[in-house]
């Protein structure tokens, strides 16, 4: 029998992107990466993804090189208005944006005033609009000059991270009360420092070790300054959270379970364990495990070519528990250029939530990924996350059928189970 279920009280239901998804005109470390690998990644492209049972869809767009290069991307930066009015159109109140460090201080120690007001105008306009901002000081992208002294491997790191979030907080703190200092710090490092993929493409596991302890160091100083500036700020990271899913309940499998959680899903949480107020929750999919990994059964995939299980929200979320902090779902969203399966993966996933929620789990938001199509790093502008569809040729925005969903169920603050 079917139960109808509240969500609670001032639950949050928003959308989220980041600086250099959307804003366009970035010059920064990726910047500088996509004009040196955009050639290779086009060409490159099809031997990636030929397994990829969308890959004919995609196949003219991603052997392109210009695909690969964020440039005016969503022009966010000039249109933040027209996007919010889209925001309130849709009825959501929260949405996650991140701050582009390149653009605040585009030169060692110089601030530029005009971006600080930029951010602060559309801070303003949030509020006019009753949206909460969930704002991220750091989603990935460094200036070059940080860059070339080693970035996030760089010993320096936490002390220029610690100067920009005092920058920050003198400027915006009276206009943010959620802060995420660092956006899935575990994803960056590997994928930059393990898997060599991504800037400063350096394979190399002691660099590895250290970005992840430059970024812990960075974020407990990040901690500090945001709550001596005021203590009710609520500060936490936006964490990639893996549902390891054994699926025979054998002892080896949960072997293999356990040993996946302790080096993906525990070392960050528990190393920022007395600094932080919530956990923001990144969360695409879960992970088979059957005698090895890696033994999705693959029904449906996403764009992506990740497996489409809307359902393993509740695990990531009951798996959280132990905690024992409110949580936020900062992401959480599928690739999906026909809004075909975004339709149908939006209320199973709320209703993944609500089972969470049932379960015991503080679950206080949901910020969709995302809230715009964008550019989606290393593989372009061809994934689209967006509930909102954005041309890039001309910029037009077109609403998605499964936003007009997603609207309506957090109009109502209820799902159906
Ligand atoms: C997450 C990133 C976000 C976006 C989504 C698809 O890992 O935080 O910027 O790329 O994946």
């Amino acid at each position: 029998m079917s139960k109808l279920i509240n969500f609670p009280e001032n639950f949050y239901f928003g959308a989220g992107t980041s600086s250099h998804q959307i804003e366009g005109g970035q010059t920064n470390n990726w910047t500088r990466f996509e004009h040196a690998n955009a050639e290779r990644l086009a060409r490159e492209s099809e031997a990636s993804f030929r397994w990829n049972p969308h890959w004919s869809k995609f196949k003219e767009e991603a052997t392109h090189p210009e695909n690969y290069i964020s440039g005016a991307a969503c022009d966010h930066w000039n249109r933040y208005e027209e996007d919010f009015d889209i925001l309130t159109d849709l009825g959501l109140n929260a949405y996650r944006f991140s701050l582009e460090w390149s653009r605040l201080e585009p030169v060692e120690g110089q601030w530029d005033e005009d971006a600080f007001k930029h951010y602060q105008d559309m801070l303003s306009k949030l509020k006019e609009k009753n949206i909460t901002p969930f704002v991220t000081l750091w989603h990935w992208t460094l200036p070059t000059w940080l860059a070339d002294k080693g970035g996030i491997t760089s010993s320096d790191f936490p002390y220029y991270f610690e100067r920009y979030t005092q920058a920050i907080v003198s400027h915006l703190g009276n206009s943010v009360h959620f802060w995420i200092t660092l956006n899935e710090p575990d994803v960056v490092a590997s994928h930059s420092y393990l898997l060599g993929a991504w800037p400063p493409q350096k394979k190399n596991i002691f660099r590895y070790l250290k970005a992840n302890r430059m970024l812990i160091a960075a974020h407990k100083r990040a901690y500090e300054v945001l709550k001596v500036y005021d203590r009710n700020h609520q500060v936490g990271i936006a964490k990639h959270q893996v549902a390891f899913h054994v699926l025979r309940p054998t002892l080896w499998n949960h072997f293999l379970k356990f040993m996946a959680d302790q080096f993906w899903n525990r070392p960050w949480l528990r190393k920022i364990k007395n600094h932080q107020d919530f956990i923001g929750l990144n969360h695409y999919h879960r992970h088979c495990i059957d005698g090895w990994y890696g033994k999705n059964p693959n029904l449906i995939q996403t764009d992506f070519g990740w497996e489409y299980y809307p359902e393993s929200l509740t695990q990531a979320l009951t798996e959280l528990k132990t905690y024992k902090l409110p949580i936020y779902i900062t992401e959480n969203g599928v690739a999906d250029a026909d809004d075909k399966l975004r339709q149908d993966f939006i209320p199973r996933a709320l209703k993944a939530v609500a089972r969470g929620i049932e379960a015991g789990a503080d679950v206080r938001g949901y910020l969709h990924w995302s809230f715009l199509d964008n550019f989606e790093w290393d593989k372009g502008f061809w994934l689209r996350f967006g509930l909102v569809q954005v041309d890039f040729k001309t910029q037009a925005r077109t609403i998605r059928q499964s936003a007009r969903m997603y609207a309506e169920i957090s109009q109502k603050k209820q799902i159906e189970l």
